[in-house]
């Protein structure tokens, strides 16, 4: 890798304004990850909007520039040859307490600079980063499965699609409590952050959102630029009258076999406001499916139906993925429900937070101590702690799988019994 700072150099920027002479630069990079994730040329009118966009939720930009000399011909030198984009937003770790997360996203390099050690340098140095800052946490969401597990991060979060039989099959064993009642798309742009926001506290895996849901729900951006005039929104009242939860959605067009209609945000706060937006979803005419792309695998919504077939779910999905920076702040942060102590010996390959770490719980909270000899009850690397980090799968699986050594027999279960959560973990932001 030392031949790579003779040939690139790496710049990291926040996305200027308008009218800033560094705008350019902002621009460039867009454009550059437009192109690695196969999108179409964005028009200067979209590319502004994204800016925008990254602008609101202070995003810093690392782009990836040819130092030496470019081919002739060529995308010119100011073209990031790969890029990186991250942003700080909480993190939901159980029992409503919220750690600040760094976000990862944006990742592309271009095919002829790949397999030169790009991304790698790019993630050590911003990982470096965000733990110097106080960090304890790194999260992104993946293209592909294989590529994150080796700089330390595990799967916290799954998700899978559903296509819901909404004919006269469709029956829920619940009595409404609130309403429904359909509004202008546009009043989600100041209810979204709102209503996400109560969900967001009460949902271990879940991340506080960036500026682009509150435009997506209510239309006013599609994920392919423009508005999307397809968009529309139903809102849930609680029994006291506030707004708890919304569904926005879209008509699959009147070629769609059964007639479908493809839910685009489904935020509920209450176990009540979910049931309810899916009856009303089920009661849209001329409608008999409908489809979600962002279920949470553990759905109340099959244990609710008289007939649970009305769900027919694809195979999980991997959905967020965290990392570990500092693993005493990380522990430490965490509410454990069940008391116990736990020697872990944990090996990160980056060199950010290895060592062993004695984890102490008792009625009066968590203390953890960093190094001491004492023998491990498990040994794993970063990536599998923070994959149990929030319950969402148990160390007994990951023992039984080999990525944790279970040293002290039932430890695994000691450390499933403390790092459960109240509810299973569940992210509804990508990034
Ligand atoms: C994925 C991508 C960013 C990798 O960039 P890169 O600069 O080629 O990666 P590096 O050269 O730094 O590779 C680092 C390591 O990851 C491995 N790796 C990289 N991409 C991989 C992939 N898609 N699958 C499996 N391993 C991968 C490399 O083999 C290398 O392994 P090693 O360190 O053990 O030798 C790049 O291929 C890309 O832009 N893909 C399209 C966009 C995309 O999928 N982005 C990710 C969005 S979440």
């Amino acid at each position: 890798m030392s031949n790579l700072s003779v040939d690139y150099e790496i710049r990291r920027f926040q996305a200027a304004a308008k009218d800033d002479p560094a705008y350019a630069e902002s621009v460039a990079w867009m454009q550059a990850v437009a192109f690695g994730f196969h999108d179409a040329r964005r028009s200067d009118e979209r590319v502004d909007k994204s800016i925008e966009l990254q602008r609101t939720d202070r995003r810093v930009m690392t782009g990836v520039y040819q130092a030496g000399t470019v081919a002739c011909h060529s995308l010119g030198a100011d073209v990031p040859v790969a890029t990186f984009g991250t942003m700080t937003k909480t993190l939901n770790i159980g029992f409503g307490r919220l750690l600040d997360a760094r976000l990862v996203t944006a990742v592309t390099v271009r095919t002829s600079h790949r397999r030169r050690g790009l991304l790698r340098r790019m993630m050590g140095e911003d990982l470096a980063l965000a733990r110097e800052e106080g960090l304890a946490m790194a999260a992104l969401t993946a293209s592909e499965a294989s590529i994150y597990g080796r700089f330390g991060f595990g799967v916290a979060t799954s998700e899978q699609s559903v296509k819901v039989d909404t004919t006269a099959r469709f029956r829920l064993n619940h009595t409404p409590v609130g309403s429904v009642e359909v509004a202008d798309p546009r009043v989600l742009l100041e209810l979204a952050p709102e209503v996400f926001g109560r969900l967001h506290r009460i949902t271990p895996g879940s991340i506080g959102r960036h500026e682009f849901y509150r435009q997506f729900a209510s239309g006013s951006v599609s994920r392919d630029g423009g508005e999307d005039p397809k968009v529309k929104v139903a809102l849930h009242y609680g029994p006291g009258g506030d707004v708890d939860g919304y569904v926005s959605y879209r008509f699959a067009g009147w070629s769609s076999t059964p007639y479908t209609m493809e839910v685009v945000d489904l935020v509920a706060a209450t176990g009540a406001a979910y049931l309810e937006l899916w009856q009303y979803l089920a009661a849209i005419d001329l409608v008999e499916r409908v489809t979600w792309e962002e279920a949470p695998v553990d759905d109340p919504l099959r244990w609710a139906l008289e007939d649970a077939r009305c769900v027919e779910a694809s195979a999980a999905r991997d959905m967020l993925w965290l990392r570990i920076l500092d693993a005493k702040q990380a522990l430490e942060a965490r509410h454990y429900p069940a008391d116990g102590r736990l020697v872990l010996k944990v090996a990160d390959s980056l060199g950010l937070t290895g060592g062993t770490f004695t984890l102490d719980v008792d009625g009066s909270g968590a203390a953890v101590t960093a190094g001491g000899s004492g023998a491990p009850d498990l040994e794993l690397d970063v990536a599998a702690l923070s994959a149990i980090y929030l319950g969402g799968v148990s160390p007994v699986t990951l023992a039984a799988s080999g990525r944790i050594l279970e040293h002290t027999p039932g430890a695994a279960f000691r450390a499933a019994r403390m790092f459960a959560v109240e509810r299973p973990p569940h992210c509804l932001t990508h990034f």
